[in-house]
């Protein structure tokens, strides 16, 4: 285990700088790339461990990707297999820390006329799995969750799909993006409906290598057996990698922050609107469109913050920023509520939890409820030690809270911010941070 220790220090007036690649879209580029016929490009992929493991799976079902480091990043090639090219991989798949690479390669696999296991990391062990493996099984493959409570390892014997008409009970971006994943080798339509609508990457890019894919209000429909074609794919800045650095210059005195090149994507940035009801000062400049995503540059300068409730349909468009927002919340005048986030609990760890426990150690008033968070602001934060709980958002949330809170803070489990965000403590050194 290893321990990030941060202590603040003087902030320079203006500080700019760009985070890596979007996670989300990385591993669908991957993935998509590996089902298509021909070469995929891809510009900025993220070179996080989670990414990477979707890579090393990839690679072991037989897809050549070819990662070359560029003067302006890194620049990956796949080389496309069909949409039913894969082969077995002969062995079990380890996806790490990755919910999404393990879910979205479910619905790979389940396309697939092969079986293969998935497993993860002790974090991984414990997220739930039937509600992928559920609509997958409904489509004809048979799926076997091996640990208790329908969680990892799971077994996915694939082949013989067909379409369904599946109503998700929970807005998620993964269960829907691994029945759109199998959906490609189902006969017939396949129609995703979900309660509110979560990220939409997966479609955004299915219809840009050749699928025919329609979103109705909340629905989404597939045409199965297309032929995907190769892209060219630029990844832009990971919104809730920029979202740390964003909630750090609307909290630090004297400090903007500006972050360039960042996803823009409205089912992305819920943590915008939430931040700017409370009275936040977030810019948005030199908006322009790459791969189909918006993407500009978001200046945050600090401004008094008020408690606000947050809830419904808001929640999945910031659903990895909610331990950000409690964070801010500390420092608003009031006591915000944050509610129907229950999802926070089947996350990388029990986030209402984790987060509650991390930023009340820090000096905050946060209560966990049964579905959300309460905190009353403001209150000044104080150095703390801090465990990550295996979770990379916790731990990172954790290193911009100690900016504000005087002493040397520590964080146990901060191995974990690799997964998303490599880099992470160098750009907090630019925030002025002292940071081993
Ligand atoms: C993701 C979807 C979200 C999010 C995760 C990445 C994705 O999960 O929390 O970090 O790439 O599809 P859910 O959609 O399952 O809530």
């Amino acid at each position: 285990m290893s321990d990030l220790r941060v202590q603040p220090g003087p902030a320079p007036e203006r500080v700019r700088l760009t985070v890596p690649g979007d996670k989300s879209i990385s591993h669908r580029a991957l993935i998509l790339g590996a089902l298509a016929e021909g070469t995929t490009t891809i510009c900025g992929l993220l070179q996080g461990e989670d990414v990477l493991h979707t890579a090393e799976a990839l690679r072991r079902m037989g897809v050549e990707i070819v990662i070359e480091s560029g003067g302006e990043g890194p620049m990956v090639t796949v080389t496309g297999v069909g949409r039913q090219g894969l082969h077995s991989p002969g062995c079990p798949l380890y996806l790490g820390n990755s919910g999404t690479g393990m879910r979205l390669l479910m619905g790979v696999i389940a396309g697939q006329d092969f079986t293969a296991t998935l497993t993860g990391d002790e974090s991984l062990e414990r997220r739930p799995m039937g509600r992928v493996a559920e609509p997958l099984m409904q489509m004809g493959a048979f799926v076997e969750c091996r640990g208790p409570q329908a969680t990892p390892p799971v077994t996915v014997h694939g082949g013989g799909l067909r379409g369904i008409h599946y109503q998700s009970p929970v807005a998620s971006a993964q269960v829907k993006s691994a029945i759109l994943l199998a959906g490609i080798n189902a006969a017939g339509e396949t129609v995703v409906a979900e309660p509110a609508r979560s990220r939409d990457h997966t479609e955004r890019m299915l219809q840009a290598g050749g699928a025919q894919v329609e979103v109705e209000g909340l629905t989404v429909r597939l045409q199965g057996e297309p032929t995907l074609r190769g892209q060219e794919i630029t990844v832009p800045g990971d919104f809730s990698s920029a979202a740390f650095f964003l909630v750090a210059g609307c909290l630090l005195p004297g400090t903007a922050v500006m972050v360039d090149n960042v996803l823009l994507n409205p089912t992305r940035t819920g943590l915008l609107e939430a931040l700017r009801h409370m009275g936040a000062d977030l810019k948005l400049t030199d908006v322009t469109h790459s791969a189909g995503e918006p993407v500009g540059t978001i200046t945050a300068t600090r401004a008094p913050l008020r408690a606000a409730e947050v809830g419904g349909k808001l929640i999945p468009a910031m659903i990895d920023e909610v331990p950000l927002l409690a964070l801010a919340a500390t420092q608003a005048q009031g006591e915000t509520v944050i509610r129907e986030a229950a999802e926070l609990r089947v996350k990388e760890s029990d986030r209402l939890t984790t987060t509650a426990t991390a930023l009340s150690a820090l000096g905050g008033e946060v209560e966990a409820t049964e579905d959300g968070l309460v905190i009353t602001g403001p209150t000044p934060l104080h150095a703390a030690e801090i465990d990550s709980h295996t979770d990379h958002r916790i731990a990172m949330m954790a290193a911009i809270a100690a900016l504000l809170a005087a002493g040397e803070t520590v964080i146990h489990g901060a191995e974990y911010i690799a997964t998303s965000f490599p880099g992470f403590g160098e750009r907090l050194r630019e925030l002025g941070a002292e940071v081993t």
